[in-house]
């Protein structure tokens, strides 16, 4: 594109009859530097208000007068939002719920993925859209859908599931073997007896959830696939994406990138509503991984496709963003990889749903705004940058969060079953690096290892087939790599290995698991580390210590004296483990001397300053390194000596050569 996109989504649909208002909108586009608008991602009912009677000629209006404009349009195809027309037609267009109750009209994002009606009607508005604007100058990305989200269980569903389990599995004595049917009677003779689990059917079966989970995932993504073949039979140069927004959505992101042209986030942060109102160190870490998250699937610059320029609507308080803090937070975005900032929405709606929720025009239809100054700074700001716009993030680190794993995690009956922290876990691991000022990637089981320095793993309870070889001959080849508890005791389809955890790895780490403890919530054991002494929490490793170096042992209970924190050196490289879940500040100190002992490059030669996060991106022989300060206190940041001073909420970009 050749420069940093500042869009929205536009929804125009809602003042078609209000010819000034458009017209005002392009102007105020003008003037707060907006090159793009999202269009038409819930229009369908606009498009197709009655079955087979199509309306584009608004449509093609708003597309020339953006190109007259010199503002980019990115085209959504509307399957997210459907018109009531399809609903009352063919109900069986819309969800079944777990409990198996079909939802009524309403809503959004919740049709059935195996719908052939939906699928045709979808079809064939794809292609209306796509042959009526393919070739339109103001084009430059196709938007497929909004947000994918959700399962469905009708009985079309579970005629794929058990077409897909017979793929998956050939045999169903195979399959009672994985799911280890001979417990509780589970024993299938016959594919036709599967069924996804219920709120009112079987719970019990892990391995089955995971399943439907891993299948109703492909739909999802097949789904959006044939969106993208629709859209290529016409238009093949125009890059195809769609918005990623909940890692717990139902879809494994991992898997959509591969279809996806470029990545894109929607980001809403609960600003300003921590505990600690001096800081917002918290939320930034949060934003931080999810865009680390959303630029590591295809290790290339994505796009912020949605962040809202004041409030929301939808959370406990929905609090304007603070004097600074909308400069800010797009910032962290770009710092993070995104070459975009974009909205939602452009002008507040006047009804439902979300007609409260924060826009760049407000109800008064003024550009004489608080907000409206805040996009404009940040639309001036985006120029000011301009050349770091496709600059790349070098990390030589990187933090494994795996959607079998996680999922594998959440279903699993275990140790700790009220709160399932092992997300966090992965968060917490994440902080302690941020706060190294290192560079992340975080990556799936499956990424290649081999071009990071370090690999962090925390809970990785559920391997993939080649997992251990593949982490074997990573530590091998020279990698340092860190194994946090509870790793490696199921295999992909959540059966329990025959073997201590993590299996495959007792020579590689010199450790191996042979129970584990869980701690109550007021419950912690106790570690000496480098004569500190730090709480372990949630569960404990108890090891037997085959050849590693301890670095802690466990201070109390039944287990004082065993191991808590080990290291072994395997060929040229070096695995450690650590046997709890710690506090925050061993994760920190014991991860910097990981980091110093194997010469990982830092950011920043410094000690974590409070509340000061540092990301750096690269172009052309030069770095660019963002220093930003999520609190409202001046902070001070010395870079090759020359000291910076933050005020509150402040982003600097400083240029050094590479
Ligand atoms: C999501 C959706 C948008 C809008 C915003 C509001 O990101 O994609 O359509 O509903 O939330 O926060």
């Amino acid at each position: 594109m050749g420069c940093f996109l500042h869009g929205c989504d536009y929804n125009p649909d809602q003042w078609l009859d209000r010819p000034e208002i458009l017209s005002q909108d392009i102007e105020y586009m003008k003037e707060a530097g907006i090159n793009e608008v999202t269009l038409g991602i819930f229009s369908w009912a606009c498009y197709e208000r009655e079955e087979g009677v199509y309306t584009f000629d608004w449509m093609d209006k708003i597309m020339d007068s953006m190109y007259e404009n010199g503002i980019h349009v990115i085209l959504a195809t509307p399957s997210a939002g459907k018109p009531p027309w399809l609903a009352k037609k063919y109900p069986q267009v819309m969800r079944v719920r777990e409990d198996r109750v079909r939802l009524r009209y309403g809503d959004r994002e919740n049709q059935c993925n195996s719908s052939e009606i939906f699928r045709e009607k979808v079809t064939k508005m794809d292609e209306l859209l796509v042959q009526r604007y393919g070739n339109h100058p103001a084009l430059i990305m196709w938007h497929v859908s909004n947000e994918l989200y959700g399962i469905c269980h009708c009985e079309k569903c579970q005629q794929n599931f058990r077409l897909w389990l017979q793929h998956k599995y050939k045999t169903i004595d195979n399959l009672n073997i994985q799911y280890n049917g001979a417990f509780w009677s589970h024993i299938y003779c016959d594919w036709n007896e599967l069924e996804s689990p219920s709120t009112i059917g079987d719970q019990s079966l892990h391995a089955l959830a995971l399943d439907y989970q891993r299948f109703y995932s492909e739909l999802s993504i097949d789904l959006v696939n044939m969106e993208k073949k629709t859209i290529q039979k016409y238009c093949k140069d125009i890059p195809i994406t769609t918005n990623m927004h909940n890692l717990n959505c139902g879809v494994n992101y991992s898997e959509l990138a591969k279809i996806l042209d470029v990545t894109c986030w929607d980001s809403y942060p609960k600003w300003h509503c921590g505990n600690n109102k001096e800081s917002e160190w918290e939320q930034a870490v949060s934003e931080s991984f999810h865009y680390d998250f959303c630029r590591s699937l295809k290790k290339k610059p994505f796009y912020l496709m949605e962040s809202t320029p004041s409030n929301t609507n939808w959370s406990d308080a929905c609090k304007l963003k603070r004097p600074g803090m909308h400069l800010l937070s797009s910032m962290q975005a770009v710092a993070c990889g995104s070459d975009s900032v974009q909205y939602f929405q452009w002008r507040k709606s006047r009804g439902a749903f979300e007609k409260f929720h924060g826009a760049v025009i407000g109800h008064s239809g003024t550009n004489d705004t608080r907000v409206f100054q805040d996009v404009c700074e940040v639309g001036s700001k985006l120029k000011e940058i301009k050349e770091i716009q496709g600059a790349t993030t070098d990390s030589k680190v990187a933090i494994i969060y795996d959607w079998d794993n996680l999922r594998a995690l959440e279903e699993q009956r275990s140790l700790k079953n009220n709160g399932k922290d092992f997300e966090k876990m992965i968060f917490e691991y994440y902080e302690a690096l941020l706060k190294n000022y290192v560079s992340v990637d975080i990556i799936s089981q499956c990424d290649d290892f081999s071009s990071y320095q370090l690999v962090v793993a925390p809970a990785l309870y559920l391997f993939k087939p080649d997992t251990p070889k593949r982490i074997r001959s990573y530590i091998e080849n020279g990698g340092t790599f860190v194994m946090s508890a509870y790793s490696g005791l199921v295999n992909e389809n959540d059966l329990v290995y025959e073997s201590f955890s993590p299996y495959d790895l007792h020579q590689v780490f010199g450790v191996c698991v042979e129970e584990t403890d869980a701690l109550c919530d007021d419950e912690h054991n106790k570690i000496i580390y480098g004569g500190r002494s730090y709480r372990a929490t949630y569960l404990c490793d108890l090891l037997r210590n085959q050849s590693a170096t301890v670095l802690a042992e466990f201070e109390q209970d039944f287990y004082r004296g065993k191991s808590a924190v080990t290291k072994h050196i395997y060929g040229s490289g070096t695995a450690y483990y650590v046997a709890a879940r710690m506090q925050e500040d061993f994760n920190y100190q014991f991860l910097s001397d990981v980091i110093e002992e194997h010469g990982i490059h830092r950011l920043l030669n410094s000690t974590y300053v409070d509340d000061v996060m540092i990301k750096e991106r690269k172009k052309d022989g030069k770095k660019y390194l963002f220093l930003m300060n999520f609190s409202t206190k001046q902070r001070s940041v010395k870079v090759n000596y020359k000291e910076y001073l933050l005020q509150g909420y402040e982003c600097n970009i400083v240029t050094l050569p590479e």
